[in-house]
């Protein structure tokens, strides 16, 4: 089933009933969910994450605009009649009912043309706990089971009615750390197996990262940027995007594009220009992983300077954590090496990084969005071929030159590499 919002405004009284203006919940929110997708909702807290949600299983009616499933506009649909499944961070399943009851409750109340015979009930309870694997559990009760146990529960009793989306508000909140990592892996698994339309609220980006198929990125209502997550991490929109995704964090320095270069700070980190713009103030975002370890710059030399702080061994990776006088809001640089290199960390002092240049960012100061930019040095592979290239020169010209005649005439094919005026002799000689 493809989902699409369009133009979608949710205003609601406030709370507060001394404050008349309306709170805006979600505002002129325009995306489409494709068939058979997971799709995950992030953002902070209070930025309409829910309220999206229920705009698309119509617990919630729309203050303007529409929602639309396969094209079709159902945005005055109640919730029952949109063929939908929901799942939220309470289990809210009965518990004095065991998983066989919960999950065939749905099936229990249907009436008329859909009402079910207790075989076809049970067959299709069977069938979706199956899915689940909560098979051997039936006849638990939920106060006898793990808290990722009730969620798979609850998660069958959202598909057994066979919905055409399934919807998901938190669903792992009240998971530990392993067992939020295996159940969002059977969520997927289970997602995959069935082809449903899914759609998967979290604030958590790195569970959005691992499950999703695209991720809409939301801030106060506004959808900031909608992609594949590794398009968002590589590609951000903007600065909310580029500091939303990726743990740890992306650094955020302040900076200036001027004449051919970019300035950290005061230090010149990379030969850069602007696309559209001259000169310009801009916000600098490097990721972690972007920061290479560097001998002391040279004044000529392009990268930046920070002062040693402490060191974190993460096991596969090394984080370096350093103060840099541009970095925004008084906050640590953080880079993070390969622990391959650890060795030539140092403990103290003064610390040089260059910059992969596939891994910074340039943002507008006032805008906030991403700037586009020319690099106007040598491609680092380009410039490792010209080094690979004039070693072998060297190797190849030091050695053989005590027996220059021998060299000429036993490798007569580097002949046409070798200078101008060694051709023109060669030529005479013919
Ligand atoms: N029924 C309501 N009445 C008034 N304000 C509401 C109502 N529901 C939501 N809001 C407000 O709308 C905004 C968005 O709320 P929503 O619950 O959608 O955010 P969220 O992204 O799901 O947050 P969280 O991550 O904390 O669950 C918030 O400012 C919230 O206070
Ligand atoms: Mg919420």
């Amino acid at each position: 089933m493809k989902i699409e919002l369009k133009h979608v405004t949710k205003k609601f009284p406030n709370r507060n009933r001394k404050i008349k203006e309306f709170v805006t919940a979600v505002e002129d929110m325009t995306f489409e969910i494709p068939d058979g997708a997971l799709v995950c909702i992030i953002g902070p807290s209070g930025c309409g994450k829910s309220t999206a949600l229920n705009l698309i299983s119509g617990l919630e009616m729309p203050t303007d605009g529409y929602v639309l499933f396969d094209g079709e506009d159902v945005t005055n649909v109640p919730p029952e009649k949109r063929g939908i499944g929901m799942v939220f961070q309470s289990y809210a399943l009965y518990p004095h009912l065991n998983v066989r009851k919960n999950i065939s409750f749905p099936l229990e109340n249907l009436k008329g043309a859909d009402k079910l015979t207790k075989d076809q009930i049970k067959e299709k309870v069977n069938e979706v706990a199956r899915i689940v694997q909560i098979d051997e559990l039936m006849d638990r009760k939920p106060g006898q089971m793990s808290g990722g146990q009730q969620q798979r529960v609850a998660i069958a009793r959202a598909l057994v009615k066979k919905p055409k989306v399934l919807l998901l508000d938190e669903p792992l909140s009240n998971l530990d750390a392993r067992l939020r990592i295996q159940t969002r892996e059977e969520i997927r698994r289970i997602q995959r197996e069935t082809g449903i339309t899914t759609v998967f609220v979290t604030h958590d980006q790195e569970e959005a990262m691992s499950i999703s198929d695209l991720i809409i990125l939301i801030k106060q209502g506004v959808v900031y940027q909608i992609g594949k997550p590794q398009e968002l991490y590589d590609n951000p929109a903007n600065l909310f995007s580029a500091k939303f995704l990726g743990n740890p964090p992306i650094n955020v320095l302040g900076g200036e594009v001027k004449d051919g270069f970019l300035y950290v700070g005061t230090d010149k980190a990379l030969p850069l220009k602007l696309k559209d713009y001259g000169n310009r103030r801009v916000f600098v975002g490097i990721r972690p992983e972007g920061l290479s370890l560097s001998d002391d710059l040279r004044d000529e030399d392009c990268g930046i300077r920070a002062v040693m702080k402490s060191v974190e061994t993460l096991g596969r990776d090394t984080s370096v954590i350093a103060k840099h006088h541009a970095m925004s809001d008084g906050a640590d640089l953080r880079a993070i090496i390969s622990s391959d290199h650890i060795k030539e960390i140092p403990e103290s002092g003064r610390v040089c990084f260059t910059i992969n240049i596939n891994k910074i960012f340039l943002f507008d100061r006032e805008t906030e969005e991403r700037l586009d930019f020319e690099y106007l040095g040598v491609d680092e592979s380009f410039a490792s071929a010209i080094r690979k290239a004039a070693a072998e020169k060297e190797a190849n010209e030091v050695e053989p030159s005590v027996e220059k005649k021998e060299e000429t005439s036993s490798e007569p094919e580097k002949k046409p590499k070798r200078s101008k005026g060694k051709k023109g002799k060669d030529h005479d000689q013919k």
